[in-house]
């Protein structure tokens, strides 16, 4: 089984957000369960300014011509050297040494993209790999599956379909200028919603055999009209093509018992430690705790998505119950000034590092005691599950992700966190409260924090999920070759 798999960025090459994360974890997962069978997983993603000012150890592969009007595109591609799964960087003139991964400017993004999804299809025929599975991740690299449908080309023909929704609502606005400069005409015979015959995402939708969501929830809110970004009737239609598979956690890297970037690892037997983090980051910020105070963290792009508002709402209301918080986090310049207003309001009571700090998250997942996480949509989320590995018991909304991997049975004895439904303010400050009450018992609270950290999020589970879909769709090209009368 060949697959190839296109992302707009991996870790540890480069990482916006959490597609990065996916796309570093996953084809290595994939490549340690098959280790023994004839499985090879192959990555491209592009030659981005920030990998050139820094490259790894790469060879030169070969210069491409990429279709496109009025006249084609070059491009180069790399192969990296020394890594257990095949990785490829696919370079040209539009990603230049200080462009950021994605720009502001969204006709130039979908440029930039459609070029390197076509790129990758030119490069697999130049280099004679035919895979069985093409894997395409969020609007960026939806073009290829597209393409592979409208410009049917006999090297495909065996090779299915698979995109992987991270992020719905990111359709690729801006991008039907590029789709056309680039050869690949709106699917004016589609199903799909008039609007959407010109975007990358909805025609790699369309033109994918399985459609995964990160998440089973999120496979089922896509259905719908208030995560559905106008799509959830098409989505409807294809609901038998949809799967949802949660996404791991890289339990290397987040391991409190090992992780470097904190001063005191611990695990389950030895949780008491964990306080030693939390009182070694009231030193570091020359604050003083709170008598019977939760320190409650929030780790996340100041985004609408996450709910900032809601948890600045809330906070504010709970002013008569114990409670400290550290918000770590850049974006939306407005959301800042909130988070900071909030912080004069509260000096005492609230810290906001308004930065990307990747070193003071870990500490911040070790200090802290609960982790919010109000989002008003989670496809999957990764937080949370950082969040429960390090004892830090999460507090979400149920919603995608969220819902799929917090268990809140109302009992604290089975439960691992806490849940609340409506994105709501209201909600979130009772929600906070129960959590807060439980905080005081304890016995009560060690549980919940253990019931956490025994929890499975490996990605060697999901890998396998993913496995089962690769062959599904194989096996069903196969059928359909042979109906078609193709000889296989
Ligand atoms: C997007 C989603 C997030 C998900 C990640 C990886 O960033 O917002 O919920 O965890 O993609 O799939």
């Amino acid at each position: 089984m060949k697959v190839f798999y296109l992302a707009a960025e991996a870790e540890p090459y480069v990482k916006v957000g959490g597609l990065g994360d996916v796309a570093g974890s996953l084809p290595h997962a994939l490549q340690e369960i098959t280790a023994e069978t004839d499985f090879e997983l192959r990555v491209a993603i592009p030659f981005h300014g920030a990998i050139q000012q820094q490259p790894p150890p790469l060879k030169f592969l070969v210069t491409l011509q990429v279709p496109h009007y009025p006249q084609p595109l070059q491009a180069q591609v790399y192969e990296l050297e020394q890594t257990a799964v095949k990785t490829y960087f696919v370079s040209g003139s539009l990603f230049t040494r200080d462009a950021p991964v994605y720009s502001a400017d969204t006709s130039f993004d979908g440029v930039k993209f459609t070029f390197f999804s076509l790129a990758c299809l030119e490069f697999l025929q130049a280099i004679d790999w035919r895979p069985d599975v093409v894997h395409a991740n969020d609007w960026h690299t939806a073009p290829a599956l597209y393409a592979m449908l409208v410009q049917p080309l006999d090297f495909f023909r065996q090779s299915a379909r698979i995109i992987t929704i991270h992020n719905l609502p990111y359709l690729g606005h801006g991008a039907a200028e590029a789709l056309a400069e680039f050869g690949l005409p709106p699917a004016v015979n589609s199903p799909l919603p008039v609007w959407a015959q010109q975007l990358p995402l909805p025609l790699g939708i369309y033109a994918a055999d399985r459609i995964i969501a990160v998440s089973p929830t999120y496979a089922k809110e896509i259905q719908t009209s208030d995560f559905g970004a106008g799509l959830d009737e098409y989505l409807s239609l294809r609901r038998e093509d949809i799967v949802g598979i949660l996404n791991g956690l890289d339990l290397k890297v987040w391991d409190p018992s090992t992780d470097a970037k904190i001063e005191y690892p611990y695990d389950l037997r030895r949780l008491q430690r964990k306080e030693l983090n939390k009182k070694q980051l009231f030193e570091e910020f020359g604050w003083r705790p709170l008598e019977g105070a939760p320190l409650i963290g929030m780790i996340t792009r100041l985004d609408y998505q996450k709910g900032i508002d809601l948890a600045i709402a809330a906070l504010r209301k709970i002013k008569d119950a114990p409670w400290q918080a550290v918000i770590l986090g850049t974006g939306n310049p407005a959301l800042e000034q909130a988070v900071y207003q909030l912080q004069l309001e509260f000096p005492e009571r609230l810290r906001a590092v308004l930065r990307f700090d990747p070193h003071l998250s870990h500490r911040l997942y070790a200090a802290a005691d609960m982790l919010l996480i109000p989002s008003r949509y989670e496809p999957c989320g990764l937080a949370q599950m950082i969040a429960m590995r390090y004892g830090t018991v999460p507090i979400g909304r149920a919603t995608g992700g969220l819902r799929d991997t917090i268990l809140d049975s109302g009992n604290p004895e089975t439960s691992t966190g806490f849940l609340f439904e409506h994105p709501q303010s209201e909600e979130l400050e009772i929600t906070l409260r129960r959590a807060i009450q439980l905080y005081s018992n304890r016995r009560i609270w060690r549980t919940i924090q253990r019931n956490g950290m025994k929890q499975d999020f490996s990605w060697a589970r999901s890998a396998r999920e993913y496995l089962a879909v690769y062959h599904e769709v194989v096996q069903e090209k196969t059928y359909q070759s042979v109906s078609e009368g193709v000889n296989v």
